[in-house]
């Protein structure tokens, strides 16, 4: 049996793997970067496009078995990743060591806007992307206190402003790119509440691979939710999907969920709208005390890191979110390789 574990015969079995999400096989893509065969075992590197891929588990076992198949007792899978970049224009010329952009918005403020944001990059990095994260909200900005750098201050900042139209333009330009972002995988970007003029603009000025929209499942959050998405579709900037926060309370003391809110209102626009529901992230008090304090329930330095639900529907989403976006760069990355 061993026999027929040759490199050729492997990436023939490999060949018939397919990237659940992209939809085409792994060797097409390029994504086999190595095989090593020692007698029947056999070690690969296989490239993803994200390092937050959501579906890493059954892209090895697909390749497990497909590889035993071939007689291999072993089968070890190395994971590197290249995350591919997501836009052009010229106004990715302001972010040449960007990626990916992703807004985070509402149509309604207090929804959990900047609680999703600044989850999602905790996210992202902790599965291993080089994640920034961009508070947009310049009229209440609340990333600094949610991250835990209130107080840390950036040179060259002025005194207290008053935010009009075209101030908020020019500072924003000014800040794409006099900041240096570094090589980033994934930047992730805090907008303002609403459909006013300062998201509006900042939608437009911002290079964005797509926009997150934070609805509770309220009524009314949904129908400020509908609105963002309009202004979004106006603005030529694709909604990436819904995220239902506050959706059911996890009760500290049996742990037991309960409708507070309701539930599911999130779906119900996303099936209106044709758009996919990212995911759905319950109430639960740990996150308003890490947000307080500073510490992010995903992040590892969160008391309830560990078996928090919230912190786990927040790093699915975030995978999700990850997910969506190798498929919006795929045609970029097809072209920039000619
Ligand atoms: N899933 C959740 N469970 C518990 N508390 C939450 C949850 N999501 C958000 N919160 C809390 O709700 C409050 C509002 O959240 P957040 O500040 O993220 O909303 P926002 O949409 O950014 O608001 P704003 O419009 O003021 O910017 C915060 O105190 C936050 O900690
Ligand atoms: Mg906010």
């Amino acid at each position: 049996m061993p026999d027929l574990l040759t490199d050729e015969n492997i990436m023939t079995a490999l060949g018939k793997v397919k990237d659940p999400e992209i939809g085409r096989d792994l060797v097409s893509l390029g994504m086999v970067k190595n095989i090593e065969i020692t007698g029947p075992h056999v070690a690969l590197s296989v490239e993803l496009t994200t390092p937050a891929c959501p579906l890493k588990a059954k892209i090895e076992d697909d390749i497990v078995s497909g590889l035993q198949e071939l007689g291999a007792e072993t089968v070890k899978v190395d994971w590197l990743s290249n995350v591919k970049r997501s836009f052009g224009g010229p106004a990715a010329d302001l972010i040449p060591g960007v990626k990916n952009t992703i807004a985070v918005a509402s149509g309604k403020g207090g929804v959990g806007k900047t609680t999703v944001a600044v989850n999602l990059a905790v996210s992202l990095a902790r599965d291993g992307a080089r994640v920034g994260l961009l508070d947009a909200d310049i009229t209440g900005p609340n990333v600094p206190l949610m991250m835990g750098t209130m107080g840390a201050h950036v040179t060259g900042a002025g005194g207290r402003v008053i935010w009009r139209g075209p101030l908020i333009h020019s500072a924003i330009q000014q800040f794409l790119r006099d900041v240096d972002w570094g090589e980033l995988d994934y930047l992730v970007v805090d907008l303002p509440p609403g459909t006013g003029d300062a998201a509006l603009s900042l939608s437009q000025l911002i290079p964005l691979t797509g926009a997150v929209i934070v609805t509770t499942p309220q009524e009314v959050s949904l129908a400020d939710a509908r609105k963002a998405i309009a202004m979004f579709t106006k603005v030529n900037v694709r909604t990436l999907g819904v995220v239902e926060n506050m959706s059911g309370f996890i009760c500290p003391n049996c742990g037991e969920e309960h409708d507070i809110f309701g539930s599911g209102g999130g779906a119900k626009i996303a099936r209106e709208l044709e758009l996919d529901v990212l995911g759905r992230i319950p109430l639960e008090p740990g996150v308003r005390s890490g947000g307080d304090a500073g510490v992010p329930i995903t992040s590892t330095q969160h008391p309830d890191a560990d078996h928090s639900r919230a912190g786990a529907a927040m790093r699915e989403v975030a995978r999700t979110i990850a997910g969506r976006i190798s498929v919006v760069a795929e045609p970029y990355a097809m072209a920039a390789a000619g």
